[in-house]
């Protein structure tokens, strides 16, 4: 085995960052660059938020895009470690592109506002995480503000995320009387001042907590550390390496990003402790990020700014081998090889052309529509990675065409709108109509409005009472005969013709899943 290779395929960190809107992602984003040198100053991830649109406007959509397409992956260096943080977006582009990113990283930063707990995009995203055992490493933020106790934000995690927190770290006072944090794991002191400086503060070395220089520093809140770490020592998880990287127990930090404070520490043990690129299933074997011949998958699709090209951008995760400028590889869905040719490589601010990635990485292929989601590319072999779902929608539309004489583009639109991700299609068994699902409310404006420019079909939305999606089977055929019988109405084919029970509530969807114990009901649908 070529010896550079391996040492560039352990220096891979990919991951992506879990939280809900405002615990401070994006500000956490920009430290983590600085640190990486990625970015000079603040503020430059933060003017990609500036449009927090809620507009169905094209063009809007079309800029905003633009800037998302640069920050969908930001690459940077950092102690020798190759950083890949690829964002998971919030807000308003919530959708269903933030799960399958969770599906392209080998580990994920959970961010927490310290105010709030555990909030319900964060459990959301943690389902995705929990579905292939992802690490995660846990950053308790706003430690500047008044918030929850330490020890209650831990027992909120347990509970709501059901995963083991072992913290490495522990604040003094919060708030007002917010000191520092004590890292339990090199037992070092670090003083907290505000707006931090992203050059390296060493902590002081402190192996017995009772050692004067503890109480000249803290005054009068050197015992209130005392008693904690006392007490976490008899009550706390110890933090076990093997736990985390089976996505068990999760090591927390305290800190406050926008001060720039606990970053650094965060970031020194995301590196050493994250695993490198993992091996993943395909439909018949493991593949081993190691092996020579190169694979990937494409987990998301972006189109392109320019609504005059159709040109589209698939980015596709690198998942064994290496890749070179120009390499022909072979599309397993499609049966064709095809060359890589035009390759992009996503930095912090620009997009560079590249040369060579390796497992880990993320490559944007440009194509005009010839690939969709889910689909594997293998330099050797015709394999088929799994683990690239549709998730179950959990907003709904009715399609009503304006000019029924446009049904066909209708359905090739939406057809190719649904292999790009962009969203889900149900044709219910009774009646004739169209029914749009989609993770984020966003996925509809964008889809109407890319079904004017591109396939020229007028639409309009009508409200359903859907709300929630499954996909059932089940061994039993006759079961799944009297289900399809009895659940008619409820039932419609996605745009694949699997089968998919909507419920027009959570309540119904319970009790049909107790009524029917012979039927699966699925929340996610490995893409064919
Ligand atoms: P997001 O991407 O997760 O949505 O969060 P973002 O970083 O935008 O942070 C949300 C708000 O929380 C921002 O304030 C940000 O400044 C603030 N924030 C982030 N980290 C900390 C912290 O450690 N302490 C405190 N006190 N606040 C923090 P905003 O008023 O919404 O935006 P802005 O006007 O500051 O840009």
């Amino acid at each position: 085995m070529d010896r550079t290779f391996l040492e560039e395929l352990n220096k891979r960190r990919t991951f992506g960052i879990i939280s809900h809107p405002d615990a401070g992602k994006t500000t956490l984003t920009e430290k983590l660059l600085m640190f990486g040198g990625a970015i000079q100053m603040a503020g430059a991830v933060k003017a990609k938020r500036a449009g927090r649109y809620a507009t169905s406007d094209w063009m809007t959509i079309e800029k905003e895009r633009g800037i998302s397409v640069t920050t969908s992956v930001m690459k940077f260096n950092y102690n020798g470690f190759e950083v890949n943080l690829l964002d998971t977006p919030g807000h308003q582009d919530f959708s269903e592109d933030t799960y399958r990113v969770l599906t392209a990283v080998d580990s994920a930063l959970m961010v927490i506002d310290s105010a709030k707990g555990v909030e319900p995009q964060t459990e959301k995203l943690m389902e995705v995480c929990r579905m292939r055992n992802t690490p995660i490493m846990t950053f308790i933020n706003k430690l500047d503000r008044d918030g929850l106790s330490p020890l209650d934000i831990l027992a909120d995690i347990e509970e709501k995320l059901q995963i083991e927190c072992a913290p490495l770290s522990w604040p003094i006072g919060m708030g007002k009387r917010f000191r520092g944090v004590y890292n339990l794991y090199h037992r070092q002191l670090h003083l907290f001042t505000a707006g931090g400086q992203t050059r390296h503060q060493e902590g002081v070395l402190i192996t017995d907590l009772a050692d004067p220089r503890v109480d000249e520093m803290l005054d009068s809140q050197a015992g209130e550390l005392r008693d904690d770490v006392e007490l976490l020592e008899g009550a706390a998880n110890p933090f076990e390496l093997d736990q985390y990287l089976k996505g068990s127990q999760t090591p927390v930090f305290f800190g406050s990003a926008i001060n720039n404070f606990g970053v650094r520490e965060l970031l020194d043990a995301f590196v050493e402790m994250a695993p490198p690129p993992k091996a993943r299933a395909t439909t018949t074997r493991m593949v081993s990020p190691e092996e020579p011949a190169f694979s990937g998958f494409a987990f998301k699709i972006q189109a392109n700014m320019d609504p005059a090209h159709r040109d589209r951008i698939a980015f596709v995760r690198i998942c064994s081998g290496k890749f070179t400028r120009g390499m022909k590889v072979f599309q397993t869905r499609v049966g064709k090889p095809v060359t890589l040719s035009n390759a992009t490589i996503f930095m912090a601010q620009d997009r560079t052309h590249v040369d060579e990635a390796y497992p880990g990485d993320i490559i944007g292929i440009h194509n005009h529509g010839t690939i969709s989601i889910g689909d594997s590319f293998f330099e050797k072999e015709r394999l088929s990675f799994t683990g690239i779902p549709n998730f179950a929608p959990d907003h709904f539309r009715r399609v009503r065409l304006e000019n029924p004489l446009k049904a066909k583009q209708l359905l090739k639109g939406l057809t190719q709108l649904a292999e790009e991700g962009a969203v889900q299609f149900f044709r219910p068994m009774s009646g004739n109509s169209y029914i749009l699902g989609a993770v984020g409310v966003l996925q509809f404006d964008v889809t109407m409005a890319r079904l004017k420019a591109e396939y020229g079909v007028d639409a309009a939305y009508e409200p359903v009472t859907f709300a929630a999606a499954r996909w059932v089977t089940s061994d039993d055929r006759k079961q799944l005969e009297a289900f399809e019988k009895d659940m008619y109405a409820s039932l419609a084919h996605d745009s694949q013709g699997k089968l998919a029970y909507l419920a027009s509530s959570l309540w119904r969807l319970e009790n049909a899943m107790e009524e029917w114990p012979g039927i699966d009901f699925h929340k996610t649908r490995e893409l064919a």
